[in-house]
Formats: C-alpha cells, sequence, structure tokens
C-alpha cells in the first residue's frame, strides 16, 4: 500500500490554490474558523449531498424527505433538552486572557509566549469552569424583549420530530420507517479547528428512523452497517474507517446507545458520523411540552407506542474533508511530482476535461463541440489554455477522473483520446461513443487505487 503524504496544511493549501474551500470574509482578515465553498467545492459536496440522498431515498423505500426551518419555536429547545443541557464547560485564563473548554485544556494553547498548555505553570491563572450554553441566540421581530429570543438550531433532528405527526398523516409509512433531512446547523463552538473538521456553522445530513421500540436494537446494528458501507462505496479505504461505542459517561443526554464512525484524519482517528438509539426521548418530551399526542396507532390492530428512534448523523463537511484527505496523492510522472485527487468518480466535481492538444487547425471547433455535447450528460470543462501537460496536472489537482483530447487524428477519423486520471492509460475512442461510455464507466464499481490492485 503506498505510503500517506497527506497532511492538513498540504489540503488546506490544495483547496484554497484550486478554490474548493476558501477562509471566508478574508478581505477583512478573516473570521476565525468561517468557510466559503468554491466552485469545485460547491460541485464536490452537492455530489456529497447527492449520494447522501441516493443511499437514504432512492435506494430504499422506507425513507422521507424534510427540509426544515433553521429558527423554530423556542419551547424546541426546551424539549429536546438543549437550553438545559448542550454546554460546554469553561474557564477563562487572567494571565492570557483566553477561554478555554475545561474538559480539553490538554488540547488548547494559551496566548502567551512561549504557549503552554492552559494551567500548566503557575503563572496561568484559572478561573472555576463554567457552563457555557452552544446555541446561537437572536431575536425575532422588531422589539428585544424576552419573549422575542429565538436559537439557531444546533441539530437539524429537532425539526423531524416537530415534523413527525404530520408525516404519518400524509406520507402513508408506518413504523421502520425515516425521515431524512440535509441542512446547516450552528454552534458557538470554543474550541474550533482543524480546517472545516469543527466549525461554528455548519451543514448536517440526519436521519431519524422510527421504529416498533422491541426492534431498536436490531435497527441500530443495521444503520451501523449501512452507514460504513456507504463511505467504502464511496471510496473511503476500509483501514482508515472504525466504529467506536460511546462509554456510558460519553452518552448525549438522549441517548441510550452511539457508535461513531471515525476516520483516520491527518490529526488522528476522529468522528465522521454519530450513529444513535434515541429511544423515545424526543417524541416524549415534545409530547409534553407541546400537549400533542405523538405516537404511532396501527389502525387495524388498535395498538399504540411511541416508536423509538435510530439516528445516523453525519457533518456533509467532515464527510467531505474525509474524502478529499483520502483521496489526496502525489506521484512522479516523467520525472514531474504530481499531486492528484483520487476521487470516486461519482463524487469528482468535474467528471472529464475537454481538451485541444493545440489551439489552431480546427481542434477548438471541434472539441467545443465534444464539450456541448458531452455537458449534457455530465458535469465537464473545457479548456484550452497552456501546455497539454499543465491542463492535465490541473484536471489531476481537482479530481477530474477523465480526459478527452482533440488532436490531428481527430479531424480525420473523429476519434480522440480518452485518458484514465489513475492508471494514466490512454485508449483512442470514438466521438461518438464517448458519452455512452463515460456514464458506462461512471455506473461501475470503484476503489481506491491506493489499496493496490
Ligand atoms: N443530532 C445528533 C447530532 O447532532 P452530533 O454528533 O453532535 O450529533 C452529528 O453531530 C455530526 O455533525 C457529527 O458527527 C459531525 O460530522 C457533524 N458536526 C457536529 N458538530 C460539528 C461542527 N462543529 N463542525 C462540523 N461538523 C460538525
Amino acid at each position: 500500500m503506498a505510503d500517506d503524504v497527506v497532511t492538513m496544511d498540504k489540503i488546506v493549501s490544495l483547496s484554497k490554490r484550486r478554490g474548493f474551500v476558501l477562509p471566508s470574509s478574508e478581505i477583512y482578515g478573516g473570521l476565525g474558523s468561517s468557510y466559503d465553498y468554491g466552485h469545485y467545492g460547491v460541485l464536490l459536496k452537492n455530489n456529497v449531498r447527492a449520494q447522501w440522498w441516493r443511499a437514504m431515498l432512492q435506494e430504499r423505500d422506507d425513507v422521507v424527505a424534510l427540509d426544515s426551518a433553521i429558527i423554530q419555536h423556542p419551547r424546541t429547545w426546551e424539549a429536546s433538552g438543549h437550553l438545559a443541557g448542550f454546554t460546554d464547560p469553561l474557564v477563562d485564563c487572567r494571565t492570557c486572557k483566553l477561554r478555554f473548554r475545561a474538559d480539553k485544556l490538554e488540547e488548547a494553547q494559551c496566548g502567551r509566549k512561549p504557549s503552554v498548555h492552559p494551567g500548566e505553570t503557575p503563572e496561568c491563572d484559572l478561573t472555576e469552569a463554567r457552563d457555557f450554553n452552544l446555541m446561537f441566540e437572536t431575536t425575532v421581530g422588531p422589539v428585544k424583549d424576552e419573549g422575542s429570543t429565538v436559537y439557531l438550531r444546533p441539530e437539524t433532528a429537532q425539526g423531524i420530530f416537530l415534523n413527525f405527526r404530520s408525516y404519518l398523516q400524509f406520507s402513508r409509512k408506518k413504523p421502520p420507517f425515516g425521515i431524512a433531512q440535509i441542512g446547516k446547523s450552528f454552534r458557538n463552538e470554543i474550541t474550533t479547528g482543524n480546517f472545516i473538521f469543527r466549525t461554528r456553522e455548519f451543514e448536517q445530513m440526519e436521519m431519524e428512523y422510527f421504529v416498533p421500540p422491541d426492534q431498536a436494537e436490531r435497527w441500530f446494528e443495521h444503520w451501523l452497517e449501512q452507514r460504513i458501507n456507504w463511505y467504502t462505496m464511496l471510496g473511503i479505504r476500509p483501514d482508515h474507517l472504525r466504529l467506536r461505542a460511546h462509554d456510558p459517561e460519553e452518552l448525549s443526554h438522549y441517548s441510550r446507545a452511539t457508535s461513531d464512525v471515525e476516520y483516520l484524519f491527518p490529526m488522528g482517528w476522529s468522528e465522521l458520523e454519530g450513529i444513535a438509539n434515541r429511544g423515545d426521548f424526543d417524541l416524549t418530551q415534545h409530547a409534553e411540552f407541546s400537549g400533542q399526542k405523538l405516537e404511532y396507532v396501527d389502525t387495524v390492530t388498535g395498538e399504540r407506542y411511541v416508536p423509538h428512534v435510530i439516528e445516523p448523523a453525519a457533518g456533509a463537511d467532515r464527510a467531505f474533508l474525509a474524502f478529499i484527505v483520502d483521496a489526496y496523492d502525489e506521484d512522479e510522472i516523467e520525472g514531474e511530482r504530481r499531486t492528484v485527487l483520487r476521487l470516486h468518480p461519482l463524487l469528482a466535481p468535474v467528471k472529464v476535461a475537454v481538451l485541444p492538444l493545440v489551439r489552431k487547425d480546427g481542434q477548438p471547433e471541434l472539441a467545443r463541440e465534444i464539450y456541448r455535447d458531452l455537458r449534457e450528460r455530465v458535469q465537464a470543462e473545457y479548456d484550452e489554455g497552456g501546455a497539454i501537460g499543465r491542463r492535465y496536472r490541473r484536471q489531476d489537482e481537482i479530481g477530474t477522473p477523465w480526459a478527452v483530447t482533440i488532436d490531428h487524428q481527430s479531424l480525420e477519423d473523429r476519434t480522440v483520446t480518452l485518458r484514465d486520471r489513475d492508471s494514466l492509460g490512454q485508449e483512442r475512442i470514438a466521438i461518438g461513443e464517448l458519452g455512452e461510455e463515460l456514464e458506462q464507466r461512471l455506473r461501475q464499481p470503484w476503489h481506491s487505487p491506493k489499496l493496490g490492485e
């Protein structure tokens, strides 16, 4: 197996250089841990979302979709336990004036030079730990009074529970069934970092799967397996993924059991996704706080129960980061170093680049004709600027799996070369067969060439 050459610095630098992810508000000096997705980042993240939707909706008939509001009734967060319990313990240092998570002091660096871990030397003057709520607070309406306080959602899950009753009525589903949603969540994290791994504004891909109580354990196991398979099917190397069950003292207030899907990021094994057995906690709480019945009633048998919930909760940004990290590679072609993203073709921002060998002799005209045809089928890019080698390198860096090159022979016999990003193999193919060939290749199972043959 090839040695991993990836570091977080290389990922950050490639992301900026090629416009995947950019520091936000850079002309004002940036805003800590806030990022914008550039052109290729948008395309890649769209593909991550699309594959998640595909696995949840298209390939199953027991999951339906939702896009709920970010700002919800404030009682939501009383019922969910977030208002009281979604806190981190904080300490302030009176010497360096910085604030740290009391439970992560050994990971933090203080503000003095040389920097130490807070509390490491007698000069560190730390306050007692205080609980700090992670929800972002704002107000609705023109008057800022007590009743106008609302929160930006810290998880998309609650929007699903609030809609459970409506879904029972219109979706014609009965447990076991799920409601899936992708959307932004917000947490006023004290410790951010590792690029887009932990930010204050991020995107979640969550699904709440409602089951008869006696089936909860079985479905928990089912979703652990499904979610690991999703990452490996999309090319993540299996030996860079693992499941880690939470210790009882680590469990969230709502959870009966949680296992994290962890990925071997450059900074070490870290959470990619959490899969939780939330029991009947949320539906019971919302039933109590809203006064509405949130239960399933079988119209034939008359049986009634509050479903239990199995929740696979993934981060779109973390998945994005894991896919890029896993794909990042460097090799050498004819003595020249190349950076290449060996992304699964389904995730690659651009599927095919169309490149005339030279900018004359009718080649650009034919290349544009081919490009116009291919872009009807897949995300394609036309590039005629610069030496062909440099254009290949550029496409390699953004992970484009295939490049079509138009040369003098193309004008004679209407064939082109089709280059493969990973094998570097080039084969001659009729222009008329290109579209079908690419679609057929996209349907093939794929594994990372980093795994070897
Ligand atoms: N509804 C359950 C829930 O929100 P979580 O483990 O807190 O569980 C689920 O979050 C996923 O959301 C995480 O595994 C991670 O991928 C992503 N996530 C959470 N906080 C994040 C942050 N500050 N920045 C980026 N992604 C985050």
